[in-house]
């Protein structure tokens, strides 16, 4: 089992303006030639895909970019069901990783939960995508607890983008 803490931020870690906003994640106008094309490849590879309630709900207002990929809303309040692939989690965290069994989960926001998920020592790697721009304030990302990570890989996109990946070493 792996969990993987995905997540598109400003280089100001912000992940969405105050008003939720995420239109400035949209490919920016860089062009980085030592970069590579941005690929889907790596979607390929996701079993689950866990977010708080607040995401979901703006992810069915934006268009659901998840496929029919299973996916677990956390959440205390009873929600809709829209998608066979969906199904709501409420209760200890921990306990929910516990199912995860061999999968590879994709955690991917909001801050809330993954703020969470740090928190509770659940997260084993981060992959930030970091889009070139300073939002200056908004949903900042990280917050709380001081956590070592060791970087793994550096890709930089033609877009101007950069995804850092990091392991978080375990705390217990
Ligand atoms: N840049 C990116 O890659 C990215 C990705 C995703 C989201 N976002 C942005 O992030 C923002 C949303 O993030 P957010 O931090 O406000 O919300 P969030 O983490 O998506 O959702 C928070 C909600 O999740 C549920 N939750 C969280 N922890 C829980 C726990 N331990 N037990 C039970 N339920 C728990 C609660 O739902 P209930 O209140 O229903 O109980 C809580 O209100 C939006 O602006 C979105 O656009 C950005």
């Amino acid at each position: 089992m792996s969990v993987t803490l995905h997540m598109v931020a400003s280089l100001d870690g912000f992940i969405a303006k105050k008003d939720n906003d995420v239109s400035w994640m949209d490919a920016p106008e860089n062009t980085y030639d030592k970069g590579v094309e941005m690929t889907a490849d790596v979607l390929e590879t996701i079993d689950c895909y866990v977010m708080g309630s607040h995401t979901y709900e703006l992810a069915l207002e934006l268009g659901w970019p998840y496929g029919d990929t299973q996916t677990i809303v956390v959440t205390s309040r009873t929600l809709p069901s829209t998608r066979k692939s969906v199904e709501f989690y409420s209760g200890d965290l921990k306990v929910l990783a516990q199912k995860f069994e061999q999968k590879n989960v994709w955690l991917v926001g909001g801050a809330m939960l993954c703020q969470e998920f740090l928190r509770l020592n659940l997260v084993d790697e981060v992959c930030l995508t970091v889009v070139p721009i300073l939002l200056g304030e908004g949903v900042a990302l990280f917050g709380g607890n001081e956590h070592t990570l060791r970087l793994k890989e550096v890709t930089a996109f033609k877009n101007g983008m950069v995804d850092l990946w990091y392991t978080v070493a375990r705390t217990d």
